[in-house]
């Protein structure tokens, strides 16, 4: 491929309340979907969290070994939102309102509060509007997680493969 004619990478950042639970995993599936699909050249994945509690911190254990199970490796490690991503980024996508609605708020211009998402929007299987918090709960909630994130990351992902710059 000539300089010319190279393509941009997309970029898609998710983003949760602490990035150690849902927003690590929905960026395992998503980067596991493009190497699947062979797209690595092609799309560039990050995770962040609108909090720095556990900035420096790996995945919550419990979603870790929830994803092993289900044949993710979850290597990221949690850092918080930074104003750089609203550049840097196509898609910001956030698991809850609340996540949406803080995005929302930090993004410095228009054009970048547009690239703000709800996770949920990509989903084809699941009717719901919200990828729960599954930190209080129980082991249910991390599958519930992983269960939603898969459909909707599926529903992203093939939302780029067939038309790449409509979706941002
Ligand atoms: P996450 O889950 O937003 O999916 O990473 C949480 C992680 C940490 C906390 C809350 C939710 N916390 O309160 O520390």
């Amino acid at each position: 491929m000539t300089k010319e004619n190279k393509q941009k990478k997309t970029s898609i950042l998710f983003v949760c309340l602490g990035n150690i639970c849902r927003s690590p995993m929905a960026e395992a599936i998503m980067q596991k979907l493009v190497n699947e699909a062979g797209q690595q050249a092609h799309y560039h994945i990050d995770s962040a969290g609108l909090i720095s509690y556990h900035e420096g911190e790996g995945a919550d254990p419990r979603m870790k070994s929830h994803a092993f199970r289900h044949g993710y490796r979850l290597t990221h490690i949690s850092r918080p939102v930074r104003p750089s991503d609203f550049d840097d980024f196509d898609l910001i996508i956030g698991m809850d309102d609340s996540n949406y609605d803080k995005l929302r708020r930090l993004a410095p211009t228009l054009e970048a509060e547009a690239k703000v998402r709800h996770m949920t929007d990509f989903c084809t299987l699941h009717v719901i509007d919200h990828v729960p918090d599954p930190y209080y709960g129980g082991a249910q909630g991390f599958e519930n997680v992983i269960e939603i994130l898969e459909d909707a990351c599926a529903g992203l992902f093939n939302s780029l493969q067939l038309s790449p710059q409509s979706q941002y």
